[in-house]
């Protein structure tokens, strides 16, 4: 006969049992789940590059799209607008493989010019460098543009100087993927009233990383700033935002 103690023992080391098989249940679904999404976004990046190098006709690879690259996906839906709507100006904040498809994009387009601003002269000279090795040096100028402190928004921050930038034509298409986040979560905001002013009527405007706090901040204040931007979240991995200027001409 078990005593009451050998009892109370076993009934614990049943619970115990219990706790760990439901914890090891519940972990496993978790991690399905986890796999069919990851899955799901490789398998989406994998078509969207495929798409690019289709659509862009691309002889050599472009550098790999991982970590602070812009997302295939980001990318092609950039593509996209500048092969359907052939803006001649296009401006972007950071350069990279973005330019490089930009660049591509405006030489089948056989017209405009990429302006991209980049703050760091190693990340400059690099894309310039994938620009001459793609042949697309004559559709995109990488302009140097160190971080700044500026006026916006009733307050000093850091962005990029402008100075570089010609001012002679309206932007077309801007492109807002910098400057990064490390130098503070409302890094991107400046975009808005810096740049939005020299956009021209129907210009289209595409954020990344719009899922983040920051870049969710700034949409709310370019919404109440700008009421003509009509603004679309698209379905990218890193959250993303295309914004129309609706602005008729003044
Ligand atoms: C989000 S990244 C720019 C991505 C760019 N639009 C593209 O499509 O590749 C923003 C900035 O990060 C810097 N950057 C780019 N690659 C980097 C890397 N591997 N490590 C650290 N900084 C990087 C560059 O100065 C760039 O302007």
């Amino acid at each position: 006969m078990m005593d009451a103690y050998a009892i109370a023992a076993l009934l614990l080391l049943c619970g115990y049992i219990l706790h760990k098989v439901r914890h090891m249940h519940i972990l496993v679904h978790t991690l399905r789940d986890d796999t069919r999404h990851g899955n799901a976004t490789l398998f989406r990046q994998l078509e969207a590059l495929q798409g690019l190098y289709v659509s862009l006709g691309l002889r050599r690879a472009l550098p790999l799209t991982r970590g602070w690259a812009a997302s295939p996906d980001f990318l092609q839906e950039l593509a996209a607008h500048a092969l359907d709507e052939k803006p001649r100006c296009v401006v972007e904040c950071s350069s990279g493989i973005s330019t490089l498809v930009l660049a591509r994009c405006l030489q089948l387009n056989g017209a405009g010019m990429v302006y991209s601003l980049e703050h760091d002269p190693l990340y400059a000279r690099r894309t310039r460098r994938q620009l001459e090795l793609h042949g697309l040096s004559a559709w995109a100028t990488v302009i140097d543009a160190p971080l700044t402190g500026q006026a916006v928004g009733g307050g000093q921050q850091l962005w990029y100087d402008c100075s570089g930038l010609p001012l002679v034509m309206p932007i077309d298409m801007l492109v807002i993927d910098g400057p990064p986040q490390a130098i503070g979560q409302h890094a991107r905001y400046p975009a808005g009233p810096i740049l939005f002013p020299r956009l021209a009527p129907g210009a289209m405007v595409f954020l990344d990383d719009a899922e983040r706090p920051g870049e969710r901040a700034a949409l709310q204040r370019w919404s109440l700033e700008f009421p003509h931007l009509d603004v679309q979240s698209l379905p990218c991995e890193k959250g993303a935002a295309a914004m129309r200027w609706a602005q008729a001409a003044s």
